[in-house]
């Protein structure tokens, strides 16, 4: 009797019990993966210790040159260059810079920064003026009794494939610009800034548009192999090559036209495979023309850090030509999914770099620096693809 009594009782204790600890269980786990995911985040968000050391190193001012984020922790510095709060009396310094040849020579002041600078390209004002911005090809120009304090920049747009040997510069440069982050001033060609508020809505449709792929190409044998790229891209979907190696060619703003009312997608190839090296093509040409963007060049993951999000479409996604070919139709057809590419377009916008205005601040506190280098700094780094095609020099 007792032992039956005894049963029945465990009987009506345990499903319940069995329950609680199912219950427990589960409380448990949940628990367990919530301090998981928060150890994990606490991981992620505790600065490293050179982010530490920098911090006091710079005493709460965030690094201006690269010798200040060795490990590039801070990306471009740009922000904080034109964060820049000269001290004491400021002066309007005269900054050369070149332009291309048939510009105007001329001079004017630098307004929208908060210091005012005098900027000129008038090969009259070289000798006089306090900073010299040139590019490579500038070297038969430059004056060879260099004013004593005259800083010299070092101005490189094309990708080390594509720049002649930098040796007779060494020691001579005393600061670098350029699209790579090593440089004492990054300028990319291009910066994406989101808004503060995204916008409401689109200001246009973007689906309107009639005709398929476009490309404007002057120079058709490059190491990447782009050309290839494209007629064997035109076997599948049809592409308009405009340019030098095209059937016409366009001013830049004839260019703008055809693409913003004419053109879906636009190859957007650079003329080298290098890290990071995204040019005008991608935020001029295409970017700015409303068309989608289809990549080549760096990496992905490059395209991913520097470009609005999901604004493009890389090759290296797509096994081959013909399958690119076959994304492309599908996003002709469907008009929601091509409007996607612009959906970054409420969110913010292309900005410029605003180079002269950093350099101009950075003058009125200069930190010393020369390149004893200047050819191992900027062809010293592997990181551009040599592999296919050997490089022929200064190709746009
Ligand atoms: C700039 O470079 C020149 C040439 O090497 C050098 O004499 C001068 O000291 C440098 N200026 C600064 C501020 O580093």
């Amino acid at each position: 009797m007792l032992h039956q009594m005894e049963k029945a009782a465990t009987e009506a204790i345990y499903p319940a019990r069995r329950k609680v600890s199912t219950r427990v269980l589960l409380f448990a786990l949940l628990l367990s993966t919530l301090m998981v995911m928060l150890y994990f985040r606490h991981i992620e968000s505790t600065p490293s210790l050179e982010y530490v050391q920098h911090q006091v190193k710079f005493e709460g001012r965030l690094p201006i040159l690269p010798e200040e984020d060795p490990h590039l922790l801070y990306g471009d510095r740009i922000e904080a260059q034109l964060a820049q709060e000269p001290e004491g009396s400021l002066h309007s310094y005269l900054i050369f810079q070149q332009f291309d040849d048939n510009t105007e020579q001329t001079m004017w002041l630098l307004d929208q920064c908060p210091i005012k600078c005098m900027m000129t390209n008038m090969d009259a004002h070289i000798a006089s003026a306090d900073a010299m911005i040139f590019t490579p090809d500038f070297i038969d120009r430059i004056p060879l009794n260099r004013r004593q304090h005259q800083l010299w920049f070092l101005q490189l747009l094309e990708s080390p494939v594509n720049t002649p040997n930098l040796i007779d510069f060494n020691g001579k440069v005393n600061y670098t610009v350029s699209y790579r982050w090593d440089s004492d001033f990054v300028a990319p060609y291009g910066r994406y800034v989101p808004f503060a508020k995204p916008k409401a809505v689109l200001d246009k449709a973007m689906s309107r548009k009639k005709k398929n792929v476009a490309w404007v190409v002057s120079h058709c044998l490059t190491a990447n192999r782009r050309m290839q790229y494209a007629e064997k891209l035109a076997k599948y979907i049809d592409v308009d090559i405009y340019g030098e190696c095209g059937k016409q060619t366009l001013s830049q703003e004839e260019m703008g036209k055809v693409l913003q009312n004419d053109y879906k997608f636009y190859l957007a190839f650079e003329n080298s495979n290098c890290n990071n090296y995204i040019t005008e093509k991608f935020f001029e040409n295409a970017l700015r023309n409303d068309v989608i963007p289809i990549v080549m060049g760096a990496p992905k993951e490059d395209y991913l850090k520097a470009a609005p999000p999901n604004s493009f479409i890389h090759v290296d996604d797509y096994e081959s030509e013909e399958q690119l070919a076959t994304y492309l139709k599908f996003l002709t057809t469907n008009v929601y999914a091509y409007n996607e590419y612009f959906a970054w377009k409420r969110l913010g916008r292309i900005e410029d770099s605003n180079l002269p205005c950093r350099v101009c601040l950075f003058l009125q506190q200069v930190s010393p620096k020369v390149y004893e280098d200047m050819e191992e700094w900027w062809h010293g780094k592997k990181e551009c693809m040599y592999n296919i095609e050997p490089p022929a020099p200064f190709i746009q």
